[in-house]
């Protein structure tokens, strides 16, 4: 799949696709409980989603089960929801993706459940950062390597590592577009971007070092080490001078991000 570079119009309906991702993300959070079953998440998800006039982007996407993924822990991404259940000090990752008359968004964040430990409280806080410095070098005519290299310096700098076998993506019509866009990378090198391109930019940090490891159920990828792992995603537009993030809940995202003790921030970014 090309690179793909949207139109204002087209831009319009990934806005609104962004939207339906973090309104969703946004109620799956008010919604996290101790005792939960992570089923119980998709289940809400699911509805949330189809309530606004969108589909589950992940559910049958190359067999995939289920319309988000729920990663608890040791686990970084692509966790089935199911039978498990969420407890007081879980570090849960929640990865949505919609489509919105045709147009994909995809985000995800990673939140403690109740009383975290002090090390998974950072790890957290790290890798929302990490995002934030990524978004913040996006723009027309940086280069890919620059997002890449900044998360890397934020991850590494402080004592974590970045995960490597999985990366971001292009977005637009098809949720998995070119280019990849690696969480790591050198300043200066790769695609340089040009306005209406959208990426989801999606670094994965763990506490140990960056290998992984695929589960049973041929999904759950997990760290080899079996040390923590954190997750956050936003869908991007490039624009002349800055990148517009589409999956910044407007208007109420502080709200929760505060009530779950996260700075503000869980996403930032400014709409045009
Ligand atoms: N946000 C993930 C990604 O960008 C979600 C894919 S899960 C899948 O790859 F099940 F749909 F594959
Ligand atoms: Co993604």
């Amino acid at each position: 799949m090309a690179i793909t570079i949207k139109s204002p119009e087209e831009l319009a309906l990934m806005r609104q696709a962004g939207q339906v991702v973090a309104a969703t993300i946004a109620t799956l959070v008010s919604s996290l409980r101790p005792g939960m079953r992570t089923a119980e998440l998709d289940d809400i998800a699911e509805r949330e989603i189809r309530s606004r006039g969108a589909t589950p982007s992940f559910l049958g996407y190359k067999g995939y089960p289920a319309s988000i993924c729920v990663s608890v822990n040791e686990e970084i991404v692509h966790g089935i929801p199911g039978e498990r259940v969420l407890r007081e000090g879980d570090v849960v990752s929640l990865d949505v993706g919609a489509i919105y008359q045709g147009w994909q968004g995809d985000g995800a964040v990673t939140v403690g459940l109740g009383k975290i430990s002090q090390e998974a409280r950072q790890l957290i806080e790290v890798t929302r950062g990490s995002l934030e410095v990524g978004i913040q070098r996006a723009r027309a005519g940086a280069r890919l390597g620059d997002i890449g290299a900044a998360i890397q310096e934020h991850v590494e700098s402080r004592g974590y590592s970045v995960v490597r076998e999985y990366v971001g993506h292009g977005i637009g019509r098809q949720m998995h577009e070119e280019p990849q866009v690696p969480n790591y990378g050198v300043p200066g090198r790769g695609l340089r971007l040009v306005p209406g391109m959208c990426l989801a930019i999606e670094p994965m940090v763990n506490l140990g070092d960056w290998h992984t490891t695929v589960g049973a159920d041929q999904w759950t990828v997990s760290t080899a080490d079996g040390s923590l792992s954190a997750h956050f995603e936003h869908t991007i537009a490039i624009h002349q001078d800055h990148a517009e993030v589409l999956t910044k809940l407007v208007g109420t995202e502080d709200i929760w991000a505060h009530a779950w003790g996260l700075s503000s921030g869980v996403s930032r970014g400014s709409s045009a």
